[in-house]
C-alpha cells in the first residue's frame, strides 16, 4: 500500500531485473533491463501497474465499466480492457484518431478482448457522449485518464521504483542511471518520487517521445508539464516529496519530430537489441528509449564501464500497427527466401 491508497494485486511482482551480456560486452557499459513488458496480462507494459491502483479505487466506488481515451494504437487502452475483463467490468476506450483502416495491431487485441473502440471527432464531447450513453444504459463508469497518468495511476511507479532500488542493491549497481520512457508522464514521475520516498542512489533519466504544447521548446514545455503534474500530486496527497526542477532530469531530442512516427534509426536499434538479447522493443516507446542508451554509450556520454538499466516498459503491439509494419517488411524482406531450394 502506496500512500494510503491500496491495490488490486493482478501482477507477479516483481518484474526481473536481467543483465544484458551481449549488449553490455558491445557498448563497453553495464546494460541492465527491468522487465516491465513481462506484466502478466494480454502481452503486459507498463500501463498494469498503474490499473492495479485504479482497479481497486474503481471497485470501491462501485463501478461496472472503465472507459478511457488515447491514440488508437493505444497500449493503455488494450491493458485497461485486460484489466476491466479479467475482473468482470465493461469496458470502453475513446480515440481522437481516425480509424486506420485496418484492424491491426493494438485494436486487435482491444477486439479480442471484447472492448468496444469509439473513434470520435472531438475528444471533448466524443468522450462525454460515450460516458454518457454507457451511462443511460445504467452502468456506473469510472473514468481513467489518457495514459493512467494522474495521482492514482503514478503510485504504479513509486512503488516499481521501490522495487527496483532493492533489486539493484541486492546487485551492487545502486549507482546506475535508469533510463524511462517519458509519454503521459505518470511513469517518470512515480519512478522519481519512489526514488526519493526510499532515498535512492539510482538516477532516473526520461526519454521523452512526443512533443508537449506550449510556448517554448520541447524541453521546456515538458519541465513545465512535469512540474505541473508533481505540484498536483503533492497537493492531492498533501505531502511535500522534497522534488525541485532541478531533479528533473529529461531528454527530447529523441522524438524525432512526432509521435509514434516511422523512424530508421529506432527500428535500427530495435534490431540491435532484438539479435543481440531477444529482446524487442517497440518502435513509438521503448525504441526511442534504448536508442537515447545505445547513442550515448557509443558517444561516450554514458562512461564506459558505467552503469544502466533499461526500462522495458512493453509496447509489444506497435510493431503491427501499418505505417510502421510497411518499414519493417521493407527491411526485413532480405531474410525470407523464397526461391532457392
Ligand atoms: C509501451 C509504453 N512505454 C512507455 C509509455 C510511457 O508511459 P507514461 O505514459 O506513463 O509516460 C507508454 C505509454 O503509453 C507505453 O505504452
Amino acid at each position: 500500500m502506496l500512500m494510503g491508497h491500496e491495490k488490486i494485486e493482478i501482477l507477479h511482482l516483481p518484474t526481473p531485473l536481467e543483465h544484458l551480456k551481449n549488449v553490455s560486452a558491445d557498448l563497453g557499459v553495464d546494460v541492465y533491463c527491468k522487465r516491465d513488458d513481462l506484466t502478466n496480462l494480454a502481452t503486459g507494459g507498463n500501463k498494469l501497474r498503474k490499473l492495479e491502483y485504479f482497479l481497486k479505487d474503481a471497485l470501491d466506488q462501485g463501478a461496472t465499466m472503465l472507459i478511457t481515451e488515447g491514440g488508437a494504437q493505444t497500449n493503455h487502452g488494450r491493458l485497461t480492457a485486460a484489466v476491466a475483463t479479467k475482473y468482470g467490468l465493461k469496458c470502453a476506450i475513446v480515440t481522437a484518431d481516425e480509424y486506420p483502416g485496418e484492424i491491426s495491431a493494438n485494436l486487435l487485441l482491444d477486439g479480442m478482448l471484447g472492448c468496444p473502440v469509439y473513434f470520435v471527432k472531438d475528444m471533448e464531447t466524443g468522450r462525454q457522449a460515450v460516458i454518457d450513453k454507457y451511462t443511460n444504459e445504467g452502468e456506473k463508469v469510472y473514468y481513467v485518464p489518457m495514459g493512467g497518468s494522474n495521482e492514482i495511476g503514478m503510485l504504479g511507479y513509486m512503488e516499481c521504483a521501490i522495487e527496483l532500488d532493492k533489486q539493484a542493491r541486492e546487485l551492487g549497481i545502486e549507482d546506475a542511471s535508469v533510463y524511462v520512457t517519458v509519454g503521459s508522464m505518470g511513469t517518470y514521475l512515480g519512478m522519481l518520487l519512489g526514488f526519493k520516498e526510499c532515498g535512492s542512489s539510482l538516477k532516473l533519466v526520461g526519454i521523452n517521445v512526443l512533443p508537449y504544447d506550449g510556448e517554448g521548446t520541447d524541453e521546456e514545455n515538458l519541465l513545465s508539464a512535469l512540474w505541473d503534474y508533481y505540484l498536483k500530486v503533492s497537493k492531492f496527497y498533501d505531502k511535500d516529496f522534497g522534488v525541485t526542477p532541478e531533479d528533473f532530469i529529461i531528454e527530447t531530442h529523441y522524438i524525432h519530430g512526432a509521435y509514434n512516427n516511422a523512424v530508421a534509426e529506432v527500428r535500427d536499434v530495435m534490431y540491435y537489441l532484438a539479435r543481440k538479447e531477444a529482446i524487442i522493443i517497440d518502435p513509438c516507446y521503448t525504441g526511442k528509449t534504448f536508442e537515447a542508451v545505445y547513442d550515448k554509450a557509443k558517444s561516450g556520454a554514458i562512461a564506459p564501464g558505467s552503469k544502466v538499466i533499461f526500462m522495458h516498459t512493453g509496447g509489444l503491439p506497435g510493431i503491427y500497427t501499418k505505417h510502421h509494419r510497411v518499414e519493417l517488411e521493407k527491411e526485413l524482406m532480405q531474410y525470407m527466401h523464397t526461391d532457392e531450394f
